[in-house]
């Protein structure tokens, strides 16, 4: 690749490393002058298999010697129900009708169409620092950090902002931030949006940009119960937590809850563009047919990328071995901490973690974190940020990790702090 060409992409693409990416293999990145990467990023929590697993790649390969577009709203191919009968015994009961579109944006946004056709109301609520997409509407949706909405205004209305239960960021105990969170929310319904006008309630059951924050289980509960009482659909955004991430196929499983409406994408079907959404058949039947779709929306290649990938995590104990191999990072990470009182806390649920940047007052401390992620990616370790102060080192490495690679970041994260 010339300098020159590089020079006629959009700078709104503003890469985190000057990688000049040649191939994946499992969880490395390989550059064209044949480095390693340590990939502890996932290309943000997407290549969950690895890169190129050969399961997955054989899948993609034969499916487009096949058929390589098939416009769902005109017929149906075979790889979209062999998905459909591969999420059945996934996606939670009684979520057994899926829609499928292309990114994780178009999916949210998919979410709160068939959430107003459904209910017949217009606002929706979401959450601080929560990260939905940069779509028009999901921009709205959006607060985990200013620069994805700031000079884009007017954005679309009807959207609602409650507070996130971050135990950490309020300095509070977990019980006193639920309870906390839930007055405000009730007071949003009275003061703000009221329930016979509210269609849904958005949430990341972990939040993901916003700073890796699984939402505790009393807190899922009662949002549930809200929910319920005043008929407002309740919308779960796997799209970064979900598919194996946390140790379970959703995290949401973690709490019992069961939301109206699973969004799911990213490690769905390993790297190729798909994104879905589960609901109930009556709540699905609520929603106009030919009011919603595209053009690529469930495309055949991704679909049958998505079947080998859900093969592949069964067959290879991928949601276990995220189990295990979080408990193994989590206990790296927490003896880290006690030598480098900066990382304030170390929280999250399986493979879905992070280390949190403080300086000596508790105060969010982004030019630190940003130093160490900069300095591991000098160490040839791949980590990003997030959190709205930027303050947060994210750990998602592959669902295929094994305890010596683990090992191996962790050395390579030591390094980084200490350089
Ligand atoms: C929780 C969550 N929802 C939605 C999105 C938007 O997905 P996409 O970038 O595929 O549009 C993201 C992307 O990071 C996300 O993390």
């Amino acid at each position: 690749m010339s300098e020159d060409a590089l020079s006629h992409l959009s700078p709104v693409w503003n890469r985190a490393w000057p990688l000049l990416v040649e191939r994946g293999e499992g969880p490395y990145l390989i550059d064209t002058s044949g480095r390693r990467y340590l990939d502890f990023t996932c290309g943000i929590g997407v290549t969950n298999t690895g890169h190129a697993h050969p399961r997955v790649v054989k899948a993609i390969q034969e499916q487009a010697a096949k058929l390589l577009h098939g416009q769902a709203a005109l017929v149906v191919h075979q790889p979209m129900l062999r998905l459909v009968e591969e999420l059945l015994p996934i996606v939670p009961k009684p979520l057994d009708t899926f829609f499928f579109t292309n990114s994780g944006a178009e999916v949210i946004e998919g979410a709160v169409k068939l959430a107003r056709h459904a209910t017949k109301r217009p606002n929706v609520i979401v959450f601080q620092g929560s990260f939905h997409g940069r779509t028009n509407a999901t921009m709205a949706m959006t607060t985990s950090k200013t620069i994805y909405r700031a000079g884009y205004a007017p954005l679309a209305s009807g959207v609602f902002v409650a507070p996130f239960p971050y135990a950490y960021h309020y300095a509070w105990d977990e019980a006193t931030t639920v309870s906390f969170c839930l007055r405000e929310l009730k007071l949003l319904l009275k003061s703000q949006t009221a329930p016979e006008e509210t269609a849904a309630i958005v949430i990341e059951p972990v939040l993901g940009e916003g700073g890796y924050v699984p939402a505790p289980t009393a807190f899922l509960q009662s949002l549930r119960e809200i929910c319920d009482h005043y008929g407002i659909l309740l919308v779960a955004d796997e799209v970064q937590a979900g598919f194996g991430r946390t140790g379970k196929w959703f995290s949401i499983e973690y709490s019992g809850v069961v939301p109206d409406i699973l969004v799911m994408a990213k490690g769905l079907a390993s790297g190729m563009p798909l994104a879905g959404l589960a609901a109930p058949r009556d709540l699905m039947e609520k929603w106009i047919p030919g009011s919603h779709g595209g053009t690529y929306g469930g495309n055949p290649v991704a679909c049958a990328a998505a079947v080998a990938t859900i093969q592949v995590m069964r067959d290879e104990k991928l949601i276990e071995n995220a189990a295990a191999m979080g408990e193994v990072l989590m206990a790296g990470l927490r003896q880290l901490q006690k030598q480098h009182t900066e990382i304030g806390d170390v929280r999250g649920r399986g493979l879905m973690i992070a280390s949190e940047f403080t300086d000596t007052q508790g105060e969010p401390w982004t030019d630190r974190a940003k130093a160490v992620a900069k300095a591991a990616y000098q160490q040839g370790l791949l980590l990003l940020t997030c959190g709205s102060y930027e303050n947060v080192i994210r750990w998602i490495p592959p669902l295929i990790v094994n305890a010596s690679q683990l090992e191996d970041g962790l050395e390579k994260f030591q390094a980084a702090l200490e350089a």
